[in-house]
């Protein structure tokens, strides 16, 4: 039988990841907003897509929950974006109560869904959908470090007149200012960055990293970007469906992994058909544990300001 895939706000993030899901044929979409004729417009489009693609996943738009029961995955875009000039975690107050009220909805008609969080400012949003959707930390994950380390990837590859395809990088921390790049884990061919660029120019791709969203959010004007998180969205669900166990950087409920507690905030796990099949410790030094206790402590407020 053919996976379920729900996608929650159809704005362009939830659109792309819809068609690279349907082209890749991850399973059957399933779009869902409030705005009426939107998810149907959407869906209606791509599902005419499909005899010049060639794919046979079936697409549907709706504005009832009832429609996305049983899903597999359930994807939350749903939220405002930023605008020029605001952090993710000024979107917090509006965010809440949108994410609070599409997860009981999900929660009711598919409790058994891997749950992937979008909306910003992510980690908190993660936080609010396990609580309000009492899901298990192995089936809520967030979209993080796939989509930073993309844009470290795609720097370093431009920087060094490199291929794509030889690149990695580990970004780890909270989706915001605050998230953790780490140079030493980030390779061309196995060769660790540290070896190939100066001290500047890794400092200055660790900043461009940083400031990857807004640097997009600045030059759009009017919302935020789709092509990358898309695809990184993507990523993470062929993960899941396939039980492929990629080691990909997202975030996940920390439990005393490197030494927190209570928060979400990305770091490498194993992702397959169980959802997070193992969180992987890396044996970080001094300074980047610093950062990333940094990085946990600012997650941490974010928390303690959302009322449920
Ligand atoms: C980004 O970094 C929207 O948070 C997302 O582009």
């Amino acid at each position: 039988m053919r996976k379920k895939i729900t996608i929650v706000g159809v704005g362009h993030v939830g659109a792309t990841t819809a068609q690279l899901a349907a082209y890749k044929e991850l399973g059957d979409v399933v779009l869902i907003d409030i705005i009426e004729g939107v998810p149907q417009g959407k869906g209606l489009d791509l599902q005419e897509s499909a005899p010049l693609e060639l794919f046979d996943s079936n697409i549907m738009g709706t504005n009832d929950y009832k429609d996305t029961a049983n899903s597999d995955i359930v994807v939350i875009t749903a939220g405002v974006p930023r605008k020029p000039g605001m952090s993710r975690e000024d979107l917090l107050n509006t965010n809440v109560k949108i994410v609070k009220s599409v997860t009981e909805q999900l929660a009711k008609y598919s409790p058994n869904a891997f749950v992937i969080v979008v909306s910003n400012p992510l980690d908190a949003m993660c936080y609010v959908a396990m609580k309000v959707g009492n899901f298990p930390r192995h089936r809520i994950i967030g979209l993080s470090g796939v989509l930073d380390s993309a844009r470290m990837r795609s720097f370093i590859s431009m920087e060094l007149n490199v291929s794509m395809d030889d690149v990695h990088a580990m970004v780890m921390g909270l989706h915001g200012d605050s998230m953790v790049p780490l140079p030493r884990y980030s390779t061309v061919s196995g060769i660790s960055i540290t070896e190939l660029m100066s001290r500047e120019k890794i400092e200055k791709i660790i900043e461009r990293t940083k400031n990857g969203g807004g640097e997009i959010v600045n030059l759009l004007k009017t919302g935020s970007a789709y092509y990358a998180p898309g695809s990184a969205i993507v990523q993470m669900i062929e993960s899941i469906l396939k039980d492929k166990k990629r080691v990909l950087p997202c975030a996940a409920y920390l439990d005393g992994e490197y030494g927190m507690k209570g928060v979400f905030m990305g770091v490498p796990l194993k992702l397959g058909i169980k959802g997070i099949d193992e969180i992987i410790q890396l044996k970080l030094t001094d300074n980047e544990m610093a950062s990333l206790h940094k990085s946990a402590e600012e997650g941490k407020k974010t928390i303690s300001q959302i009322k449920l």
